[in-house]
């Protein structure tokens, strides 16, 4: 005879199929999770353009200078387990709108430059496209967080064009170099480690944040050195034209 544990199991599983996993509870789940994957899918069109635009900048860059800005490219969709923990942390409606209104960094795209001077030149770029809207600008560069963070942080409204409609959407853009990128990966391993203790982590984050210190003064010294050789090549080569292809007389 069957024991009754194995009878219970045996209910319990019938009970599932029938009663939790009917149809109407499919339609309600779908129902309530369709509209949050196309919200989703719309920021993943939204970062593919913004990515889009970055490579167009690092290609133009490249056939006209010969060299290319950006190192590389890192793209996120937050998790929509983050996206739900920001909006109970910040005590926000779980609703599709204050996803739209109130979190930001839902699309994320981290650009990663050679030089200190390229993160300001393609942020520039960037924000004077006419499609693309600031909605905010933060320069942890020039105010470093007390942590010793460095980077260039923009909130921008980017349009995606759908079948029938226009639709801005948010895209946070962070634009840093490799040693400050360096930096910040070690950084946040170090804040979201649970089991460091607090007098170890203490010294641990002091250490950090004069290595960002030093970082800084590196990149400051390696974008001077960059831009030194550019202006000289720069100049050599304006010679050479001016070698091959001396000015006629009576132009000047
Ligand atoms: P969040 O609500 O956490 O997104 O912060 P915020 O809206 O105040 O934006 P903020 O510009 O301060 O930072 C956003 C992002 O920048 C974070 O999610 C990190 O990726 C990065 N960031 C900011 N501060 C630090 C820091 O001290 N260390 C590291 N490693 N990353 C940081
Ligand atoms: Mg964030």
């Amino acid at each position: 005879m069957e024991s009754v544990e194995n009878q219970l199991s045996h209910l319990d599983n019938t009970m599932i199929r029938d009663k939790l996993l009917s149809d109407d509870i499919f339609d309600l789940v779908s129902a309530n999770m369709l509209p949050l994957k196309t919200l989703m899918a719309y920021y993943q069109c939204a970062i593919m353009e913004v990515e889009t635009k970055f490579r167009v900048l690092n290609e133009e860059f490249s056939l006209q200078y010969d060299r290319n800005p950006i190192e590389s490219i890192k793209t996120r969709l937050k998790s929509i387990e983050g996206i739900l923990k920001k909006l109970r942390r910040k005590n926000l409606p779980l609703t599709l709108a204050s996803i739209e209104q109130e979190i930001r960094d839902v699309a994320g795209i981290r650009v990663i430059c050679s030089f200190k001077e390229d993160i300001y030149m393609l942020a520039n770029c960037l924000l004077e496209q006419d499609d693309i809207t600031l909605i905010e600008r933060k320069d942890y560069i020039e105010h470093p967080k007390e942590s010793g963070y460095r980077s260039l942080h923009l909130i921008i409204e980017v349009p995606i064009f759908l079948q029938n409609e226009k639709r801005p959407m948010k895209v946070e853009v962070q634009l840093r170099t490799i040693a400050m990128d360096f930096w910040a990966s070690l950084e946040h391993k170090l804040r979201y480690k649970k089991n460091i203790p607090a007098e170890q982590l203490d010294e641990l984050s002091r250490e950090l944040y004069s290595c960002a210190e030093n970082i800084a003064s590196i990149d400051e010294r390696m974008n001077g050195i960059h831009i030194q050789m550019e202006r000289t090549l720069a100049e050599q080569e304006a010679e050479n034209k001016k070698k091959k292809w001396p000015l006629l007389p009576g132009l000047s």
